[in-house]
This record gives structure tokens, C-alpha cells and sequence, in this order.
């Protein structure tokens, strides 16, 4: 916690008549409640209205603590700032409404001066919900532990696997009969196999090609190319916010994260169905325990039935798949190119609304 000094917006009189001060008040993107000496709500912006899910009208001379759950952390908050006469700044405050909503806060509380107790000015900003930081240090964590596992098995894999390869050429040459040479090409054909897959968990290639890139030349191509696998049975919908700037990525790469898990989605829907392609930004967003200005949300939603259940928390590990075909790495490789990106993948999921969220830091 750290001292801010006094705040310019201590002047702000929302009750007084409409003027440029009340525009301001009302215009701003973050937060601001204002509190009586008692905790009551005097004034709440617009921000602070869609963050409490309340309206002005309801929440006037309302207890703060009728909206927000105050825990002691809260409590000694407002106490020690009414007490000091200090604003303080508090980073990523746990905050939990009246309805059940976490939230993740960066929260400035200023005095306002008052010929009683000290007045209270709130200004919150939302990182992101609590749930979505958790499970980004879970995944990546796991990620990580894994991908040191593969690494040490697949060296330990690829060169016993070249001697043999070797050896059944070496073998082959000397043999005469072509029903024995059948064998030979048994092993080298499933040697080669073996390479293949070993080299597909290790993932694509350690450097990115980055350049800057439109996110909606790849979204355009994933779209194209889904329509074109699946004969035009699949739809594929745009929902694109075409305002989002160019950022510094490896499109190709990135047009692999998206195939993978359209391919997935194609495959859920057993080739007939929609998908949806939807681009948004997203501000003040935490990934990795970085905080972003500004990030690329992309979602993949689909019809299909949904993931199963049990494959949920595990979908983003190597050799998770429920199908027989596949190798259960599409969302693994997937995964390691986000994060490689800065970024990261996120899935929800029920029966006719599956949803795969690619998270991508926009720094330009
Ligand atoms: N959109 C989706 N709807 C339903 N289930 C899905 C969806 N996407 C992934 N899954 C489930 O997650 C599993 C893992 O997907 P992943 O792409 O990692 O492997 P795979 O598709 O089985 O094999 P590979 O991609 O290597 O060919 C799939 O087998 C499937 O059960
Ligand atoms: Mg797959």
C-alpha cells in the first residue's frame, strides 16, 4: 500500500447544478463513488453503476456495505484513510459484490474534506475477474512442467530412434529377399512415425517471425480455410472489431492456434454447424501476472456439443484427446504459441456453446 498525496478530484460537487465537472464525472471510464462520512452512497458515476450493477436512484443514501461484501481488509481501508487524510492507492484488491461477482480492483480512496469526518472518493478500475488470474498461473504452471518433461523424453527418444532407423537401412541393403525387406520398411516407416510425433510435442519452432500484423488477415484465413475443409457445411460468422490496431506477432503461427482449434470445433460438430470468429480489446488486462494496457481477445465459439466434462481441466496437456484419431496435441501447441506470444488460451464450455479464448498482448 503506498501514499498518494491529496487528489485532484477531490473538488468534484456531483450534487451540484449540471456543469462541466458533472460531464467529467459522468464521462469517465473508471469507477467513482463517492461516500458520506458514514459509508453511505452520495454519488455514483455511470462506470460505477454498471460495476455495482445498481442505478443511482437505488443505491443513494444506501450503506457501501449493501454493495460490496467489506471484509476487514476493506474496512481498515476506509478507516485508515478517514483517520490519515491520506489517498491511498491499493493494486489488485480483491472485491466481492452484493450478488456473488469477484472482481480484481485497482482502488484509489481519497478524503474529502467535510466539516465532520472525512468523506470518501473511490476510484476503481477492474484488472480482471479473480477466477481468470488464478487459472492463469495453474496453466501455465502445469504448462511448464510438462513441456520440461517432453523435452527431457524426447531427446531421450530421438537418438536411440535414429541408430535404429540406421540400422534397418543398413540391414535392408544387405538383404536379398523382398519379403524380408518388408519388415525393414516396417521399422523405418514406423521410425519415422515415432520422429514425427516426438518433433510435433516439442511444439513449432522455439523463434517467432513477428511482424506487424492485422489480427483479421489471420482471423480471415482460419475462416476461409474452415469453410473450405468442410465443404461449406460449417458457417463461419464474423463478429470483428475492426478498430483494433496492428500488433507485433508471428501470424503464421498464430494462424496454427486458430486452425487448431477451429479444426477441434469442426470436428465437436461432426463437420456441420457454426462458428463464430469474434475480435474484441480489451483495457488494464492482467496476463501472467503482466499488466496490459491493451489486449487482443479473440473468441472461437461453437455449437457442438461441448468439451466432456472430464477433460475439461486438462484440456491445454499434451495427449489429452477423447478421439481416436487424433494425438491430443492440437491444444497443447496451441497453448505453448500464446504463451510464447505473452499470451493465453482460455476455454468454457456447455452443450451447444463452447467458447476458446485467445488472449494477446497488444503492445504498440
Ligand atoms: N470445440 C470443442 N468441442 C468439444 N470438445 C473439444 C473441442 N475442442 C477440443 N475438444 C476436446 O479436447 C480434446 C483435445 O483436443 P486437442 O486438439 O488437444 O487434441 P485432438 O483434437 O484430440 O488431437 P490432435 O489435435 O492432436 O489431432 C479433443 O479430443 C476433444 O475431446
Ligand atoms: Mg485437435
Amino acid at each position: 500500500m503506498s501514499s498518494a498525496g491529496s487528489h485532484g478530484l477531490g473538488h468534484l460537487t456531483p450534487h451540484s447544478a449540471p456543469g462541466v465537472e458533472d460531464s467529467i464525472f459522468d464521462a469517465l471510464a473508471t469507477a467513482v463513488v463517492m461516500l458520506d462520512p458514514e459509508w453511505r452512497v452520495i454519488s455514483l458515476n455511470p462506470a460505477g453503476q454498471t460495476l455495482f450493477e445498481a442505478s443511482i436512484q437505488r443505491t443513494r443514501g444506501m450503506h457501501f456495505e449493501r454493495l460490496v461484501d467489506l471484509d476487514d481488509e476493506w474496512r481498515s481501508l476506509l478507516l485508515q484513510v478517514q483517520s490519515e487524510h491520506f489517498a491511498t492507492v491499493k493494486r489488485e484488491m480483491p472485491m466481492v459484490l452484493h450478488s456473488g461477482t469477484q472482481y480484481c480492483v485497482d482502488l484509489i480512496v481519497s478524503p474529502l474534506p467535510s466539516h465532520t469526518q472525512p468523506r470518501l472518493l473511490l476510484e476503481l478500475n477492474p484488472v480482471d475477474r479473480l477466477n481468470a488470474i488464478s487459472e492463469d498461473a495453474h496453466v501455465r504452471e502445469a504448462q511448464e512442467s510438462m513441456r520440461k518433461v517432453i523435452k527431457g523424453l524426447a531427446h531421450e527418444v530421438k537418438n536411440p530412434l535414429g541408430g535404429i532407423r540406421g540400422a534397418a537401412q543398413l540391414l535392408a541393403r544387405e538383404l536379398d529377399d523382398s519379403k524380408l525387406t518388408e519388415y525393414t520398411d516396417v521399422i523405418i516407416e514406423e521410425a519415422d512415425r515415432l520422429r514425427t510425433l516426438v518433433d510435433r510435442m516439442l511444439g513449432p519452432r522455439e523463434r517467432l517471425a513477428t511482424r506487424s500484423m492485422n489480427i483479421h488477415e489471420v482471423l480471415e484465413r482460419v475462416r476461409q480455410l474452415t469453410e473450405a475443409e468442410s465443404d461449406g457445411a460449417i458457417a463461419v460468422e464474423r463478429d470483428y472489431d475492426p478498430s483494433l490496431p496492428e500488433f507485433e506477432a508471428d501470424p503464421d503461427q498464430l494462424t496454427q492456434v486458430i486452425l487448431n482449434i477451429t479444426r477441434n470445433a469442426s470436428q465437436a460438430m461432426s463437420g456441420s454447424g457454426r462458428i463464430t470468429l469474434r475480435s474484441r480489446a480489451r483495457r488494464q488486462y492482467t496476463l501472467g501476472g503482466k499488466r496490459h494496457k491493451l489486449v487482443c481477445s479473440i473468441d472461437i465459439i461453437d455449437t457442438g456439443p461441448g468439451v466432456p466434462d472430464s477433460l475439461l481441466h486438462q484440456l491445454f496437456l499434451p495427449m489429452v484427446t477423447s478421439g481416436t484419431k487424433g494425438n491430443g496435441l492440437g491444444l497443447s501447441i496451441a497453448q505453448m504459441i500464446a504463451n510464447r506470444h505473452g499470451g493465453l488460451i482460455q476455454c468454457e464450455s456447455k452443450p451447444g456453446d463452447t467458447c476458446f479464448t485467445l488472449l494477446l498482448p497488444m503492445e504498440t
